[in-house]
């Protein structure tokens, strides 16, 4: 049966760590410009319905290292769940290429173009969750820590798709996860539960961001209005100022916290400038990384290690 990626829910422990091995060993070869075609002559395409840098320009250049190729279907091109229904959108894309990315609104559509499509299908983000960035993130992390026992993980700030996709990866991974939103503004509930009732990570909810990172060894932030939320970023800002990761909150986590982001980052809303720049901020290792995690995950849905 093919496989998708959809989310880190969806993988064993075992599963997440063979990604993470592959990574390394993709990563390596990248560096060393050492040929690695294992997806030639093998196609991709990726069906954007928001607006993207760092997934676009990941996917496609990662595909071609691969020695396959990738093409880029615009939010304007196909209209998924508009133009178009998903169902016959997967039949169709898949007659044309081996394997399918998408970055859509409603995770119901990504679901939906998943049982559809006979090409294994990459969530490239949805509202519910963005589980290929949590992957990168949490592999610069072991680069940076190479042991992750007692890790402590504090997410700062809207409880949306990235968070969401951390709690999904605590149920997989021990570590203590700190999860700090305003009231109202929490991850999805149902995930929550899900996460815990596994056992696996200690995992809270808290509102005060300066009890949230003390001793934390990674203080992660992102967007206050994700993609499709611009109407409310005004009055969210109001929200969410008190929970900006500054130097002033950064003193409480002390020097050797990591500083994550997803980006793209609201310099001056959820993150300064100084703290972005930062000594202790790994953003750009992540960025990075999105390209070879992304790389062993499509190599492993081919079936191609
Ligand atoms: N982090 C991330 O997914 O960036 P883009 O929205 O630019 O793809
Ligand atoms: N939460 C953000 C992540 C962007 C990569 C959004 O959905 O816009």
């Amino acid at each position: 049966m093919k496989k998708d990626f959809i989310s880190i829910a969806d993988y064993s422990l075992s599963e997440l760590e063979a990604i993470f091995d592959l990574t390394k060993e993709l990563k390596a070869k990248t560096k060393r410009r050492e040929e690695h075609h294992l997806c030639k002559g093998l196609t991709m395409s990726m069906i954007f319905a928001k607006p993207s840098a760092r997934t676009r320009i990941s996917f496609e250049t990662g595909m071609y290292q691969l020695g396959g190729y990738a093409l880029y279907l615009s939010p304007a091109d196909i209209g998924i769940g508009k133009r178009e229904a998903v169902k016959d959108i997967a039949q169709v894309v898949s007659r044309y290429n081996d394997i399918i990315m998408a970055r859509l609104f409603e995770h119901i559509h990504m679901e939906v173009l998943a049982e559809h499509a006979t090409a294994p299908v990459i969530n490239g983000l949805t509202d519910y969750n963005h589980p290929c960035q949590i992957m990168a993130d949490i592999f610069t992390v072991m680069e940076h820590r190479k042991n992750l026992n007692d890790i402590k993980i504090v997410y700062i700030g809207d409880g949306n798709n990235v968070a969401n996709s951390w709690i999904n990866l605590a149920s997989k991974m021990p570590m203590h996860l700190i999860l700090c939103s305003p009231s109202g503004y929490e991850p999805d509930h149902k995930t929550l539960e899900n996460a815990r009732n596994t056992g696996i990570s200690q995992i809270e909810l808290l509102t005060d961001p300066k009890a949230a990172v003390k001793d934390a060894d990674v203080v992660y932030t992102d967007v206050w209005a994700s993609m499709g939320m611009e109407a409310e970023a005004r009055a969210r800002r109001k929200v969410f100022l008190p929970y900006q990761v500054n130097s002033d909150l950064m003193s409480h986590a002390g020097k050797n916290a990591l500083v994550m982001h997803c980006l793209p980052a609201h310099r001056g809303d959820e993150i300064t400038d100084d703290v972005i720049d930062g000594p202790q901020s790994i953003v750009f290792d992540e960025a990075e990384n999105r390209m070879h995690v992304q790389k062993a995950i499509i190599v492993k849905l081919l079936g191609k290690a």
